[in-house]
């Protein structure tokens, strides 16, 4: 192994320090803290892990957590009454709606009724449309968590190239757009471009959020690369007895670790910055619809 390892529990364990910080300051200034609606429709048991996580990390960063459980069969009719009440109310900042929902239900048309303003999943089409347009607003949060762990291994970004495989609205597009806000010249692959290994070893910073197990390959990857690995995928493994199953990225992180110059770690690097961004989202919200001045460290 010859490659830093980018401890993304680490990193996001500190963003979340200051945030209790930031939160404290805020609750003392104003008399309130953010507060973060998350919305679980149905019983898929990865979100009911995720929804948990994200309810017990915003308490004890000192927010206010309200979660909305819903059956597996809620009618589009009783979600958007839902989402549009939580719209309403003032003391809360950001809602999120746990992703996916049930096949019955429009996705798209559900997320679009968020308000922007409280949209910290930054997945609404003003959201995507000011991130693109280089207006400030609420930016999605793996994709910023990204761009926070290349910072923290590269420093400053400008003029790096970084090539992001995947093209998905969750994380490959806003990457895209927030890699070239840190002044990168960033490229867009997928799953069907072709020559992808020669053009993956072109990246000073290679972003793999294509959602196949260990697809890229060490010699896809040039020497003394960023390499920060979005892939979360469940595969057998038997080497560790019957029926038994392991975590892996989108990177044979095995292969990597001997040519990238700093990995990320699955699970451990990227995942745990998901949700302290989110946080993040949350307090930069509630300082945006109140007129509250962003306590510093956020
Ligand atoms: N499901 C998996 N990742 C996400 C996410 O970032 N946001 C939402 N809302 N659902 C998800």
């Amino acid at each position: 192994m010859s490659a830093e390892l980018i401890d993304g529990k680490a990193i996001a364990a500190s963003l979340r320090s200051r945030l209790a910080e930031a939160v404290s300051s805020l609750q003392a200034a104003h008399g309130r803290a953010p507060a973060l609606a998350v919305v679980l429709v149905g019983d898929d048991p990865a979100s009911q892990v995720y929804v948990r996580n994200k309810a017990r990390q915003t308490e004890e960063v000192g927010m206010r957590s309200i979660e909305h459980r819903l059956d597996d069969d809620t009618p589009q009719d009783v979600l958007v009454n839902l989402v549009q009440t939580l719209n309403a109310d003032p003391l809360i900042d950001g809602i999120l709606v746990q992703l996916p929902l049930p096949d019955h239900l429009d996705e798209a048309a559900v997320i679009e009724q968020i308000d922007p303003s409280k949209d910290v999943d930054g997945l609404t089409e003003a959201s995507a449309g000011r991130l693109v347009l280089d207006k400030p607003g609420l930016r999605p949060c793996t994709p910023t968590g990204c761009v926070i762990l290349a910072r923290e291994v590269l420093g400053d970004l400008t003029g790096k190239s970084c090539v992001i495989v995947g093209r998905s609205i969750l994380v490959g597009k806003p990457a895209a757009f927030l890699f070239l806000e840190q002044n990168c010249t960033v490229t867009i692959a997928h799953s069907r471009t072709q020559g992808l290994p020669a053009l993956c070893r072109e990246a000073d910073i290679l972003v793999a959020a294509v959602g196949r197990p260990m697809m890229v390959k060490g010699d896809w990857i040039k020497p003394g690369a960023c390499v920060i690995d979005v892939g979360i995928n469940r595969i057998d493994a038997p080497e560790r007895g019957e029926g038994k199953t392991r975590l892996v990225g989108d990177v044979d992180f095995d292969a990597g670790k001997d040519v990238a110059g700093a990995i990320t770690p699955v699970p451990g690097g990227v995942g745990p910055m998901t949700i302290a961004c989110l946080l993040r989202n949350t307090v930069l919200s509630a300082c945006a619809r109140e007129g509250w001045s962003v306590p510093e460290g956020v």
